[in-house]
């Protein structure tokens, strides 16, 4: 295998939070809605220019641009489904033209058809895991050869592209009544962690944020009325929902050169859902 060299020691960024991420392009996908627009406002707020990636409701993702480019940072809304291996490769063309390349790619887009596990479909199970994991493959592959044809640009990034993929808590956690999500998410751990190992030599960071409970339309009936919300707080140490902001700050950290030395981790922001919370009281 052909290894490039690199000097031994990135030069770190000296820059106010507002600057993070300047002179970098990312691509977010499902970027119209939910965690995804918060984290392409968030890394537009960092100074990246950002792709608006949705698959259908093109004024909210023309909303996000607008909002976007307020922060002084370019922005363009791109419809692509990203299950589709034609759109996906379009999508990434256009992106590379208009910006001239890609730094930084958000795998977001995802969404949940739940069901009983003797009802589920074959289309609901084809469809979670073609958008939740598949898009993921398709989008990172893209990325991945824009990212070693360009190599590291060290006034830019210490790395030479960074892939960010939005997991879950249930990645880890197992769900009943969502098989196919949680298979997705499963999936997504050990396909960024198995490519974050093979590409880390080109200096292509690949990680994982692992959100739980964040208020989103995704989850809207888990916290959308006191009972509900009660019974979600069951679910959570820190004893409340998280909001969608807080995924977006930290995939501007994630991106950065700050984390330049992390590398094929999931970072969990999920207030503790992960601490087994049954066991607070007994055990
Ligand atoms: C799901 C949400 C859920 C959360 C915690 C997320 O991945 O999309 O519906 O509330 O995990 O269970």
């Amino acid at each position: 295998m052909q290894v490039p060299s690199h000097p031994p020691r990135p030069v770190m960024p000296q820059c106010p939070p507002q600057h993070m991420l300047k002179g970098q392009k990312a691509l977010v996908t499902g970027a119209g809605s939910g965690i995804g627009r918060a984290i392409a406002l968030a890394l537009g707020q960092a100074g990246a220019d950002v792709i608006v990636n949705y698959v259908s409701g093109a004024e909210t993702a023309e909303q996000v641009a607008t909002e976007i480019r307020a922060y002084g940072a370019q922005a363009m809304p791109i419809r692509a489904d990203v299950s589709d291996e034609d759109q996906v490769r379009t999508m990434f063309g256009n992106a590379i033209e208009a910006f001239g390349t890609i730094d930084i790619l958000v795998n977001n887009a995802g969404l949940q058809q739940d069901a009983a596990f003797e009802d589920m479909s074959l289309a609901q199970w084809n469809k979670v895991i073609g958008v939740n994991l598949t898009g993921q493959f398709l989008c990172a592959r893209e990325a991945v050869r824009e990212f070693k044809r360009r190599g590291v640009k060290p006034d830019v990034s210490c790395a030479a592209g960074k892939i960010l993929c939005i997991s879950s808590v249930h990645e880890v956690i197992p769900w009943a009544g969502h098989v196919n999500y949680a298979a997705s998410k499963g999936g997504v751990m050990l396909m960024m962690k198995s490519l974050a190992q093979e590409v880390a030599p080109y200096r292509i960071r690949v990680n994982s944020i692992c959100p739980g409970a964040i208020r989103t339309p995704i989850n809207m009936e888990a916290w959308d009325t006191p009972e509900a919300y009660q019974e979600l707080l069951k679910l959570i140490p820190y004893k409340r929902i998280g909001e969608p902001d807080e995924i977006g700050r930290a995939a501007v950290w994630l991106a950065s050169d700050y984390a330049d030395y992390v590398h094929g981790i999931s970072l969990f922001v999920d207030g503790g859902m992960t601490l087994y919370p049954g066991f607070e009281t007994g055990g």
